[in-house]
């Protein structure tokens, strides 16, 4: 089967063209990414409306190119899949629209995915692991930790109660001085650092019984530091607080991540992996981390090739893909969804960010 995949829940305009063959691993056929970065960033971060035109001026071309590179044609297409939400509501629309309305001329079956489920099955496009897997979805909007059982069966053991991971790499650099989009812009400053223990960052959570994170308290830490710094940093000041923050974030991640593995493995005792999503992902710091600790719990730890972390098409394709094999495809009158939890019985994270 082969399947198109439209994503712009946020500030990248992708569309992908995957495969699959039956079991395993599938096959991402073209995945083709614009990002706005360049739009945006004289403002500090994603603004919706510049991010929902763009979608409309790009998305045509970007879909033909995909269809182009793939060397396929609407016709051997099996499906049409696009990101129904959660994002800012504008982006959701255009993808959603163009996505019903090629479904309409072709009559091929429309998916409407979710954009968190999209990075959820990803490690299954990539490396065809077998439900139920254990899941680490950390994002700009997003900082979970779920039981996937199966497509469209996820079970929520924890989630921020304030900012995501991505959303505290993001502002933090820019309390730093450092620019946008901070994730990237932190990871390579942290790689110059000379003292990494230099800054007292608190580990959030740390210790807690739940399986819950905290990130909002750490971004204040680091404004702190800032301002005893007499608010001027040196490049050497940047890379050690850099440096620092990663050690937090880790220290964090690895206890929550501990807690998880624990509830985890005593309701699926056959589960064996860890896989991480999301743009976080990308982070090479946090993925040896997580390494470390699935050697020592005896898991297999899977992450996706770094492209395949940030936003893609090619994901929204393969989860089209996953459901349209399963029958779950959905009416044109399919309502996009600014919010979309993945576990619909977990209750919500009063103070959590826009898109928790
Ligand atoms: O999944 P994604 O592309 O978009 C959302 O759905 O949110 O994630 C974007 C987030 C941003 O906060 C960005 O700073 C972060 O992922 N990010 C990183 C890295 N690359 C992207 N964070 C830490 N280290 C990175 N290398
Ligand atoms: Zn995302």
């Amino acid at each position: 089967m082969k399947v198109l995949g439209i994503e712009t829940s946020c500030d990248e305009t992708a569309a992908a063209i995957v495969e699959d063959d039956g079991e395993g691993p599938g096959r991402v056929l073209s995945n083709v990414v614009l990002s706005q970065l360049d739009d945006h960033r004289p403002y500090g971060g994603v603004v919706p409306e510049i991010a929902a035109r763009a979608h409309l001026q790009h998305l045509d071309r970007l879909v033909r190119e995909a269809l182009e590179r793939a060397g396929v044609g609407l016709s051997d297409l099996d499906g049409i899949a696009a990101t129904a939400g959660p994002g800012l509501i504008g982006g959701v629309m255009v993808g959603v629209m163009t996505a019903k309305a090629m479904a309409a001329v072709t009559g091929l079956p429309f998916m409407a995915v979710n954009h968190l489920e999209g990075h959820a099955l990803t490690a299954r496009l990539t490396h065809g692991v077998k439900f139920p897997f254990l899941l680490l979805l950390v994002s700009g909007g997003h900082c979970q930790l779920l039981a996937v059982e199966g497509v469209g069966r996820y079970r929520r053991l924890g989630t921020t109660i304030d900012d995501a991971v991505g959303e505290a790499f993001d502002k933090s650099a820019k309390i730093m001085g450092l620019g946008y989009p901070g994730g990237p812009l932190m990871e390579k400053a942290a790689s110059g650092a000379t003292n990494p223990g230099r800054f007292d960052l608190p580990v959030p959570m740390k210790g807690r019984p739940d399986c819950d994170f905290s990130f909002s308290g750490l971004k204040t830490a680091v404004r702190r530091h800032v301002e005893n710094l007499g608010g001027t940093l040196s490049d050497a000041d940047r890379a050690d607080l850099a440096a620092s923050f990663h050690q937090a974030v880790g220290d964090s991640l690895i206890d929550r991540c501990t807690k998880a593995l624990k509830v985890f493995k005593e309701a699926f005792p056959e589960g064996r992996t860890l896989v991480v999503a999301g743009g976080v992902a990308a982070n090479q710091v946090l993925r040896a981390r997580l390494t470390d600790l699935c050697r020592r719990h005896k898991f297999e730890f899977v992450a996706p090739p770094l492209g395949l972390c940030t936003d893609n098409g090619a994901m929204i394709a393969w989860a089209g893909l996953e459901r349209l094999r399963l029958g779950l495809t959905d009416g044109l009158d399919f309502a996009p969804r600014p919010r979309w939890p993945l576990d619909p019985n977990a209750k919500a994270a009063p103070f959590a960010g826009v898109k928790a």
